[in-house]
């Protein structure tokens, strides 16, 4: 609705290089509402989706040869920002056998003088592990220590379960002066196809993103940013319903996992996926993967993408799909595996 307006009002043209006002005016006071914080509308930045962000983040914090501190396993485009913009990724391990929980003694060792940059994602993709507030402040006075910046994805804020809770970085003291907050309206509204995120940075991260961001778009589609303004100022309660759908899938998802012989996993407590471990299937993930195409007809995701060579052990599981679609996929999943085990 609030697209088709734009377009009969005919906002068809380029707009401010940062973003419309309206707009960034709404994100600035979102993000001041859920944190308490005093974030000015020449902070926000609108981009193509939080990819956008995230790229624009790693031009403009980094320089060719700077090593950033990527988690392991990661979303992918982490990886991509980093190495476009000349940067080296270093991975330190999220420990599957502390549910995921990044490994603050290997963060610590591997900050060196070229470390530049952290980029800390929670709720996490693939793992679906939510840091707690110890862990953030770790990762925070660590960050303090080595003058570093903090890019801070939370394009998963509110996918949430159980007692887990979102937390920022930016909310630490004096965080607000090295983070930048990435988010995107894909996930929270299901508008992956409007391509359309914002940062937050200090000013004048800001200002240095916004070059950027004009060299290689201009700006963001007009008419995504109506539909993303309207998006954060009409009812929320979509939002709500969404969770409990996402929920439901979670725990069934779980349920029928934890029958399925040779295939163990960490309960995710945010974003919607699962990493199961296959190790004991004796098969590569990739070849798993082809493997359940072929006979369950059902595609997951193997775990090189996220993990490196350390994927070879998983796949990625996500419960984007309706519940009935997943009722069937996991027992077709479940009837392959248990071909292959013989039982
Ligand atoms: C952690 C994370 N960050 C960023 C993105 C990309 O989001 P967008 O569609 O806003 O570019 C994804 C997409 O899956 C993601 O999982």
């Amino acid at each position: 609705m609030a697209a088709e307006r734009a377009l009969e009002e005919g906002h068809t043209h380029y707009t401010e290089d940062k973003g419309i006002p309206a707009l960034r005016r709404a994100i600035a006071e979102k993000e001041n509402m859920k944190a308490r914080a005093d974030i000015s509308e020449e902070q926000v930045l609108v981009t193509p989706g939080a990819t956008g962000a995230l790229f624009a983040a790693c031009m403009s914090l980094i320089d060719c040869g700077d090593e950033v501190i990527i988690q392991a396993p990661s979303y992918p485009g982490h990886i991509r920002a980093v190495t476009v913009s000349g940067g080296k990724p270093v991975p330190v391990s999220l420990e599957e056998d502390y549910d995921f929980v990044m490994n603050l003694d290997e963060l610590d060792e591997k900050v060196t003088s070229k470390t530049k940059v952290i980029i800390v994602s929670s709720p996490t993709n693939p793992t679906g592990t939510v840091f707690e507030r110890d862990v953030l402040k770790a990762i925070v006075e660590i960050a303090v220590d080595n003058e570093l910046f903090i890019v801070s994805d939370e394009v998963y804020e509110h996918f949430v379960y159980d007692d887990a809770e979102f937390g920022s970085v930016r909310e630490f003291p004096g965080m607000e002066h090295r983070t930048v907050l990435v988010n995107s309206f894909s996930k929270t509204y299901a508008m992956t196809g409007w391509r359309i995120g914002y940062a937050i940075a200090p000013k004048e991260i800001t200002s240095r993103m916004a070059k950027f961001s004009c060299a290689s778009s201009m700006c963001v589609n007009s008419i995504a940013q109506y539909g993303a303004l309207a998006a954060l100022e009409g009812p929320q309660k979509c939002v709500d319903a969404m969770l409990t759908e996402y929920d439901e899938r979670r725990r069934f998802v779980v349920k029928e996992l934890s029958k399925i012989p040779g295939v163990r996993f960490v309960e995710p407590k945010g974003a919607f996926y699962v990493f199961p471990n296959v190790e004991e299937l004796e098969m590569n993930s990739l070849e798993l993967v082809k493997y359940l195409v072929r006979e369950a007809r059902v595609l997951l995701s193997p775990g090189y993408p996220f993990f490196g060579s350390k994927g070879r052990f998983h796949v990625r599981l996500s419960y984007t799909a309706s519940l009935n679609a997943l009722r069937i996929a996991m027992e077709r999943i479940n009837s392959a595996l248990r071909e292959l085990e013989g039982t």
